[in-house]
């Protein structure tokens, strides 16, 4: 044995606890700051350790002759997999109700992961139109030359069913949408992805695992920017798949092959953010909805996209499947575009942004940003007005929050 496995192996002996999880029988704000940790008894770190190395040592080569036959887990590389990853990793999956999870780079890496993983060339994907605007391009723009085609279908799913047909291999939703916060019912979804044995992906990003558990309502696979709400900060890049052990293999060797892996540092950030996402995610939707029933008695305004509220036509399939509606509204200003722009230009304390998800509140225009590169016959399609302000709620005080709105209106 080598020196610096001997010194890992006598820690290990060290009162240590087995990596705790969901058996436990946690709620999820116990779930996310304890689940996947091992704690020492004798002074061990209670932050987790960032393990800040692309490669990982082997005592001799008859346990690297083991690695390669498959018959150990062992940590080989950063891209294969990283001990703070897997941490990350432990606690989406506990978060999400499920087997396994799989950190990436990038939200976008994540869902092209996931789409790659269940497609292949001759392959029908049939996804709802409101989906992010990275996510709507590269099925729009990059499948068709690996000979994927796409089937866009609105998001109550109307007419799903008829598109079904022998190469259809799977069904892509995301909600609530992005931007105009419609929300596809997942229970529908999932039971005809069922009925006609379809892959089920959806992106659980505007809602986290601390609003929805799509999972749980028959998904396949579920996907994440972790740059939003999971992160919470506005500090880095990432994304997650979570679902099945059969599944996250799979995505696993997409991440190795397409190289789309997280960083460690990145990993640790993330990991810090989900042990505050239940308490942030909460105070945001109770902001939100103050923002939205603001927005809503303004003269200036003409419609608010927050499904909070008895005005958003599916209020009751939000109330159904979510336990909270979320830290993302949008709105729509009478005076159009210039309006909008205005709007936008005259905000102190929102700051003038793309992303969401973070400790600050955020607007952003998103024919200019989401949904640029669409023409206006997709923008009505996805429900974007040139004067539609997406709005992304933050921490700060409500009462300040509405104040920066009216002056902005005024
Ligand atoms: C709903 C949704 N999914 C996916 C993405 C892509 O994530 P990333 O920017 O981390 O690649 C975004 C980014 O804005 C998003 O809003």
């Amino acid at each position: 044995m080598k020196p610096s496995t001997k010194i890992i192996a006598s820690r290990k002996s060290q009162h240590s606890r087995a990596p705790a999880g969901r058996k436990d029988g946690w709620k999820d704000a116990t779930t996310a700051i304890h689940a996947g940790e091992s704690h020492h008894g004798v002074s061990g770190p209670v932050a987790p350790t960032i393990v800040r190395s692309s490669t990982f040592t082997f005592s001799d080569t008859a346990e690297m002759k083991r690695w390669a036959e498959g018959r150990s887990s062992a940590y080989i590389y950063t891209r294969y997999g990283n001990p703070t990853l897997a941490l990350a990793e432990r606690k989406l999956a506990e978060l999400e109700r499920a087997e396994g999870a799989v950190v990436t780079a990038s939200g976008m890496a994540a869902i092209s992961s996931a789409l790659l993983a269940a497609l292949e060339t001759g392959d029908e994907l049939i996804s709802t139109r409101q989906i992010y605007g990275g996510s709507y391009r590269l099925m729009r723009d990059v499948f068709p030359r690996f000979g994927i085609r796409v089937h866009f279908v609105e998001s109550d799913l109307a007419g799903a069913e008829q598109l079904v047909g022998p190469k259809t291999r799977a069904l892509y939703v995301e909600t609530p949408t992005n931007p105009t916060v419609q929300v596809v019912d997942l229970q529908k979804a999932a039971a005809l992805a069922r009925r006609h044995r379809l892959i089920s992906i959806v992106d659980n990003t505007f809602a986290s695992p601390a609003l929805q558990k799509p999972l749980q309502q028959g998904f396949d696979m579920v996907v994440h920017s972790t740059t939003k709400a999971l992160g919470g900060h506005s500090d880095f890049i990432g994304g997650a798949v979570a679902g099945s052990a059969a599944w996250m293999d799979r995505i696993r060797k997409m991440v190795i092959y397409l190289g789309g892996c997280m960083d460690p540092e990145v990993a640790f950030l993330l990991i810090r953010g989900m042990k505050t996402l239940d308490l942030r995610v909460r105070r945001q939707c109770d902001t939100a909805m103050a923002v939205a029933r603001f927005l809503e008695r303004h003269p200036k305004v003409a419609r608010v996209h927050y499904p909070g509220l008895r005005s958003h036509s599916q209020h009751p399939l939000a109330r159904r499947q979510m336990s909270g509606f979320g830290s993302m509204l949008a709105f729509d200003l009478k005076g159009g575009l210039p309006a909008a722009r205005r709007f936008c230009d005259r905000t102190r304390l929102f700051l003038l942004a793309a992303s969401l998800g973070g400790v600050e509140s955020l607007v952003v225009l998103p024919i200019f940003t989401s949904h640029y590169k669409m023409s206006p016959a997709e923008l009505r399609a996805a429900g974007v007005q040139p004067g539609t302000v997406r709005v992304s709620i933050g921490l700060e005080d409500s009462s300040d929050l509405i104040a920066d709105l009216k002056q902005a209106l005024a």
